[in-house]
């Protein structure tokens, strides 16, 4: 019998609860996994408050994001074997000490990666790749704007961008965030709890603004991150941190500067096999030749994943942060 956290019911971090769960023998196309290190991520908090609905249904287990070693593999998984390392990022079930999951969304780690290091960037780190060489193909010479600048994906996105050549402009809300940010890639940090980012960019950028946004707060950025868009510029609404954004109408682009926007995920830019190889091999590119560093920030026994929601939902994690079974 391993442990796992469930959720029975939607809630705050008190709807956690760690419990036995039997993770099951892996059948045709799957493998049983031993995890060794789980990543935490904002989309957790959102299987769990309800704003995402359970796809399963209830009990759930959240968490996308996990490194370990391979137990079993089903009759018909050739490519893998017990003992292998692999990593993962999908939807839900990772915050368990053991689980089945589909051989063909894992990637064996390389070494030179640890475990800890594959559970807390897979997730966010391929989010980083998509949307930096996907949803808008940044190239030397663009001025980005990254909100949530010290977050998990914020703090690898803002070395992969400036191992890109651009100029990347971040917001934070407090004068520690402002620095670790500024340490991982961005040229500049606004903090947008004491200063309008809209009049900051303008006066960063020279009036020109930016080629894209890439706003994951959602409510309490938003209209204002179009404002910092040049004319055809780029908004990607990939994230509500703060809560949704509400709906607009599509008239107020035209108004804006013929923009284009878009609300990507992960997981469709990810869901065929060749694309998440592709995005993986990426990842661990940057990784493995040091442009993008993987530092982790917080750990947490899984047992205590209430509290790490707490903290990340509090705005009190930096970076990114991982869950030990
Ligand atoms: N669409 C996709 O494919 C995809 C994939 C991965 C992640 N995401 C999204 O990317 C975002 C970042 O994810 P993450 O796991 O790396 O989280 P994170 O950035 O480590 O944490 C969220 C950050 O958002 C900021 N924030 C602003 N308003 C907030 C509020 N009202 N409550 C809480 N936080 C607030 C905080 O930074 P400050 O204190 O500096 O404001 C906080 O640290 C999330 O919105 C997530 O849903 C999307």
């Amino acid at each position: 019998m391993s442990k796992a956290i469930r959720i029975h019911a939607h809630g705050g971090p008190e709807v956690l609860t760690y419990e036995d769960a039997d993770p099951g023998q892996p059948g045709s196309g799957q493998i049983l996994v031993k995890h060794t290190a789980i990543g935490l991520n904002f989309i957790d908090v959102y299987y769990r408050s309800g704003l995402y609905p359970p796809q399963g249904g209830f009990p759930l287990i959240p968490g996308g994001e996990a490194a370990g070693v391979v137990l079993d593999v089903g009759s018909d998984v050739d490519w893998l074997k017990p003992g292998d390392r692999i990593a993962y990022a999908v939807t839900t079930g990772a915050y368990a000490g053991q689980r089945v999951i589909a051989a063909d969304r894992v990637v064996k780690v390389p070494d030179g990666i640890s475990d800890e290091q594959a559970a807390a960037m897979m997730l966010k780190g391929m989010t980083a790749e998509y949307l930096l060489r996907r949803t808008f193909k940044v190239k030397a010479g663009d001025t980005i704007l990254f909100h949530a600048a010290a977050g998990g994906v914020g703090l690898i996105l803002g070395q992969w961008a400036k191992h890109l050549g651009a100029t990347v402009i971040g917001t934070a809300s407090s004068t520690d965030k402002i620095e670790l940010a500024k340490a991982h890639g961005f040229d500049h940090v606004i903090n947008y709890r004491e200063q309008d980012f809209v009049a900051g960019v303008a006066a960063i950028t020279g009036g020109k603004k930016c080629d894209v946004v890439y706003d994951s707060v959602g409510n309490d950025t938003f209209p204002a991150s179009l404002d910092c868009l040049r004319t055809l510029g780029t908004f990607v609404s990939f994230g509500q941190s703060s809560g949704p954004i509400p709906p607009f109408s599509i008239s107020l682009l035209a108004q804006k500067g013929s923009l284009f926007a878009t609300r990507p995920t992960l997981f469709v830019y990810n869901a065929r096999r060749e694309d998440l190889e592709v995005s993986a091999a990426a990842l661990f590119d940057v990784v493995l030749s040091g442009a993008v560093k993987i530092k982790i920030n917080q750990r947490y026994a899984l047992s205590e994943a209430g509290k790490a929601h707490s903290d990340l939902e509090g705005r009190r994690t930096t970076g990114t942060t991982i869950l030990i079974p």
